[in-house]
């Protein structure tokens, strides 16, 4: 099994539970990590205030047949995570089928009922800018109920488009615990930390021992055989063969990046998204060790094990505290306040002790003094202990309560027609300008792409922290640029018949994909296909700053003719805003007349505001060209969505 699952180890969740003692498992389906992450968080709260018997596991490491055997005073609870346009995530795929499934069935019930002695609990994890929001629980908790199943506390729901998630959870759990603890007769105690992670010293290795993981992601990356399938458990250590910028001002970078996979086995297909991953910044490193007073330990060997059964490593070892930090924790991401909770009884003195604890309760104190800042744990950290170290935090509690450093998704900007060996790669770098805050905000993956770029061209002035950024440690034995990578397949495709007309919608970054379907579109018409007319929408602020791509499209042209028709929005151009929507509008007519051949549509970029407002505006357009009521406008939408005729790639 590629997600780690030891050969001979048991699929029968029961069995796992008696072996190791549990009286409570928490499933999760995650994607990007953090559905798992409060999966733990769940399980060391159940343990340390309840004394409940908890392990976490993951959805596709088991099987599910004998969910209606699990005894009554056992409870199985779900984190769920609602991935793209409502469907499970990768790991939850097989139980979301079998759960949901018409003829479900059980190993010994057979009745209506078969999970009458399940006690569940449930919570999702949703974005609001989704049609389909927190389908996965709602649709899970729907089936389980109807099974039988009997749901403790409310099913929560974790809203990530309104930017509540963590304080959703925080809300939804407490609750839940009192209705679980007055279920299961538990008694509320004092929580004490207790790791699940022992950290071992290593004397006798160094970090140049052959052994040492010095951010090789597994065995066969350490010992130089890493070879496929490349997967998300196994990236492929690609060659960087281009990197150059494409916006021209000076503020703002977005790069185009060529990614060469020939040296593998990875295959893509056009409208597929790669995964690149990322490594942390090496001063935010610096940083992190120096706030825990580990700047003199970063380089001692240490070996990670788990002191639960159930537990497991997420990182290979033995390692060091720098690579663990560098290669494999989120150190950038947004801090949980109940995290801040747990550390408050590890300050170096009682007042930070009062201060973490009361941003650790106060909703809107945290709000304030952290979140509003985009304050990651280190500056937070540093900020409430005036920069006094904290020496006392076992360092098992970052592993335990910072997010695993998750791969970036990136729709790939090629066609697999055209270059079936080099993806291409079309990203904005994140750099915002915080209000109050000293140094704007930068994203993790974004930023050292552009180190990457910057090391690679030899640029002037490259980032403080870009001779960092090696690839997979100081061992590094790759010859020029290199980048971690796999591919993920997505549903986003062309109709398999290029004589259907398109409409293509992809405002800024959300032109990555488009650039492919064109590009494929052109192959396939100087090849001498029929290739039916393709319209492009694509927005940007000003045509002389951030127009991706420009002088390209022109090259498509000559290739599709008058077929291909290129319409644009500058946004920040005139006094007025104008959108890509705003232009739909404008083609009305030929768009309802396109879409009445069956044309197909589809919209990459912003979930959170534009690809809802071109959803709006498409049944608008509907409406008023068929002289339908809008509703009906929105149905006929709806249909086609249904019918793929209508397809999104979108991101918040
Ligand atoms: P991160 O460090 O991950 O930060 C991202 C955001 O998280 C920040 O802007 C902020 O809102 C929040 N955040 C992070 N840390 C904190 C903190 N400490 N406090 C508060 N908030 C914080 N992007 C492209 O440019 N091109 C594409 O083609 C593209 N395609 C995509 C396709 C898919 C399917 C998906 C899911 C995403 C796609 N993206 C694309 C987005 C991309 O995956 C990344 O999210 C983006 O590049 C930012 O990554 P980052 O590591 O630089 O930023
Ligand atoms: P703005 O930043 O000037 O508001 C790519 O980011 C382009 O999308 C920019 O021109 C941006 O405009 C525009 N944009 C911002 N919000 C949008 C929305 N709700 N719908 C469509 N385009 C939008």
């Amino acid at each position: 099994n590629a997600n780690g699952l030891k050969a001979g180890k048991t699929r029968n969740i029961i069995e796992k539970m008696d072996e190791s003692g549990k009286n409570c498992v928490i499933f999760y389906g995650s994607q990007t990590g953090t559905a798992e992450d409060y999966a733990s968080r769940l399980a060391k709260e159940g343990k340390s205030r309840y004394g409940l018997e908890t392990m976490v596991a993951d959805l596709e490491d088991y099987d599910y047949e004998n969910l209606d055997v699990i005894p009554e005073d056992k409870v199985v609870m779900f984190v769920l995570a609602t991935y793209g346009e409502g469907e499970p995530t990768d790991n939850a795929v097989d139980f979301y089928e079998f759960i949901t499934g018409e003829d479900v069935s059980f190993s010994e019930s057979s009745d209506d009922t078969p999970l009458g002695n399940l006690n569940y609990v449930a919570f999702g994890l949703g974005n609001n800018t989704y049609e389909h929001y927190n389908s996965m629980v709602r649709n899970v908790d729907k089936a389980l109920e109807k099974l039988g199943g009997h749901r403790i506390g409310a099913a929560g729901e974790g809203d990530d488009g309104a930017g509540t998630m963590e304080e959703d959870f925080l809300a939804w759990k407490d609750p839940m615990w009192a209705a679980l603890a007055e279920k299961m007769g538990l008694e509320e105690r004092e929580a004490v930390y207790e790791p699940i992670f022992g950290i071992v010293e290593r004397d006798n290795l160094t970090k140049d021992s052959h052994e040492v993981y010095l951010g090789e992601p597994n065995k066969m990356h350490l010992e130089g055989t890493a070879k496929g399938p490349f997967n998300a458990h196994n990236p492929y250590i690609a060659p960087i063969t281009e990197s150059r910028e494409l916006f021209s001002v000076k503020d703002r970078n977005c790069l185009h990046m060529e990614i060469d996979i020939s040296g593998s086995n990875m295959t893509y297909q056009t409208g597929d998204h790669i995964a690149i991953w990322p490594t942390n910044p090496g001063h935010e490193v610096d940083l992190f060790l120096n706030i825990l007073g580990l700047e003199n330990k970063k380089d001692t060997v240490i070996s990670v094990k788990a002191l639960e059964p159930t537990a497991k490593v997420p990182f290979p070892t033995p390692t060091t505290f720098d690579a663990i930090i560098r290669y494999h924790l989120e150190i950038g991401a947004p801090v949980s306040r109940q995290f801040l909770g747990t550390l408050a009884a590890f300050a170096p003195d009682e007042s930070v002790k009062a201060e973490m604890a009361k941003l650790g309760s106060d909703k809107d104190y945290f709000q304030d003094k952290i979140s509003k800042n985009h304050y990651n744990i280190t500056r937070t950290l540093s900020l409430v202990s005036n920069g006094k170290s904290w020496t006392n935090i076992p360092f098992s509690a970052f592993i335990e309560g910072l997010t695993k450093l998750q791969p970036r998704y990136y729709s790939i900007s090629s066609s697999s027609v055209v270059q079936p060996k080099k993806i291409s790669v079309t990203a904005v770098v994140e750099n915002q300008l915080i209000p109050g805050r000293v140094d704007p905000f930068k994203g993790v993956a974004t930023n050292y792409l552009l180190a990457l770029k910057q090391k690679q061209n030899g640029d002037p002035n490259p980032e403080p922290f870009g001779e960092t950024y090696e690839i997979m440690g100081p061992r590094n034995k790759y010859d020029g640029i290199h980048v971690p990578v796999h591919v993920r397949h997505s549903n986003f495709k062309l109709p398999s018949d290029p004589s259907k007309p398109v409409i293509l919608v992809g405002p800024g970054t959300g032109v990555a994909p488009m650039r492919g379907f064109v590009q494929e579109r052109a192959k396939q018409a100087a090849s001498g296909e029929d290739v039916g007319r393709t319209l492009l929408f694509f927005g940007c602020r000003k045509r002389n700053e951030d127009f991706l791509y420009e002088s390209e499209w022109e090259e498509y042209k000559n290739a599709l003719g008058d077929n291909f028709e290129m319409i644009t929005a500058f946004s920040r151009e005139g006094a007025k805003k104008v959108y890509v929507q705003h232009r739909l509008k404008e083609k009305a007519q030929e768009i309802n007349e396109l879409l009445l051949k069956k044309a197909y549509i589809y919209v990459c970029g912003d979930a959170a505001n534009m690809a809802r407002e071109v959803n709006t505006v498409l049944a608008q357009i509907i409406a008023e060209q068929r002289g339908v009521p809008e509703s009906k406008g929105e149905e006929i939408v709806k249909n086609m969505r249904a019918a793929n005729q209508y397809q999104e790639d979108v991101w918040s």
